[in-house]
């Protein structure tokens, strides 16, 4: 008897194949977890299952799954045949005084999530394979990734989408899946994606959100219990944004202005940007007229986090 079912499919795959069958079924049978470093053998062995038909998704992460990253790893299950979990904390989206060094790090916590989640094969490169020295190309989304985020991060996004193009190119993917939760992050990755003519869908799961409201984030494995509770202000501004919204509300300044006293009358929070901007274009909006999204940055102590929502959407604001 074999010990696991996988064992067992496993010595099934062996004997078909000695016997001239194909060796894997496309949609039918997954081979077992793989943890791949090497960036030209995760190339490889993508080229590989491409070769065999398989049609392969990709979630890339920074790590610290929580279920908001699951939910991604759901999505690309559901999707494709073979589901690649990428974990690399990417130093150049880093700016020089922000958290690099202290950014939550469990591999092996996040390996064992991701491959409960339905993850097939995780690619987690060293920085020194992924940026060897010498490394000067960058790629840049000039306009998207100009306001909101962009504006206080000075490079960030140009770090992101570099590394993102990256992964696209050791993953080989059909398609890959990104949370609504980084909106901007998302529009910049959705042009790129269309400018440099990569050929993959993007697939986007909206915020998986605490019980209370608040988007879950790996950083907020920082806040303290009194910060944690004052957080609520981001999704709380977000609510009252879009209730505004929902009354009638379309000049944009007014549904920040009622946004924003939820955050004002929060003394643990700093706001960094609270605005309302064009949903795929990110221009400036003063009368909301089509698809727009609210988003906010906020600083609770030393943590800077961000939430968004989409004006109009049903299901978009979050019930705080
Ligand atoms: P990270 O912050 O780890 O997020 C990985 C993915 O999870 C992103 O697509 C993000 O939008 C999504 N995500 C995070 N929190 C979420 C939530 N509460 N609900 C839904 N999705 C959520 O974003 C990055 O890493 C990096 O910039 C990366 C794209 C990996 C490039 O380094």
């Amino acid at each position: 008897m074999f010990a696991t079912f996988d064992d067992g499919l496993e010595a099934a795959r062996r004997r078909f194949a000695r016997r001239g069958f194909p060796a894997s079924v496309p949609g039918v049978d997954r081979p077992a977890f793989e943890i791949i470093r090497d960036p030209a053998a995760m190339r490889a062995r993508a080229e590989d299952l491409r070769r065999d038909g398989r049609r392969i998704a990709v979630v890339p992460t920074m790590g610290a799954l929580h279920d908001g990253h699951l939910a991604l790893i759901h999505a690309a299950r559901a999707r494709a045949d073979i589901v690649i979990f990428t974990l690399f904390v990417n130093p150049t989206q880093f700016g020089p005084t922000e958290d690099l060094s202290r950014y939550p790090r469990d591999e092996a916590g996040d390996l064992d999530k991701a491959r409960g989640a339905g993850a097939d094969l995780a690619f987690c490169p060293d920085v020194s394979a992924m940026y060897p020295p010498g490394a000067q190309t960058f790629v840049e989304v000039r306009e998207l990734q100009k306001p909101l985020c962009g504006a206080s991060r000075p490079g960030h996004f140009a770090g992101v989408t570099t590394i993102v193009a990256k992964l696209f190119h050791i993953t080989q993917p059909h398609l890959a899946v990104f949370g609504e939760k980084d909106y901007q992050q998302l529009a910049l990755i959705r042009r790129m994606t269309r400018d440099l003519d990569f050929g993959i869908e993007i697939t986007s799961v909206a915020i998986v959100r605490e019980p209370d409201g608040v988007a879950m984030s790996s950083r907020n494995a920082y806040l303290e219990p009194g910060q944690r509770l004052a957080a609520r202000a981001l999704s709380g501004a977000l609510a009252a944004g879009a209730a505004a919204y929902a009354a009638g509300e379309r000049d944009g300044a007014m549904i920040v202005a009622a946004a924003r006293a939820i955050v004002d009358a929060e003394p643990l929070a700093r706001l960094d940007y609270l605005e309302v901007r064009d949903a795929a274009e990110l221009t400036v909006v003063e009368r909301v007229a089509g698809p727009a999204v609210l988003a906010v940055a906020a600083f609770v102590g030393k943590t800077r986090l961000i939430d968004n929502c989409v004006l109009g959407r049903a299901g978009s604001p979050p019930s705080a």
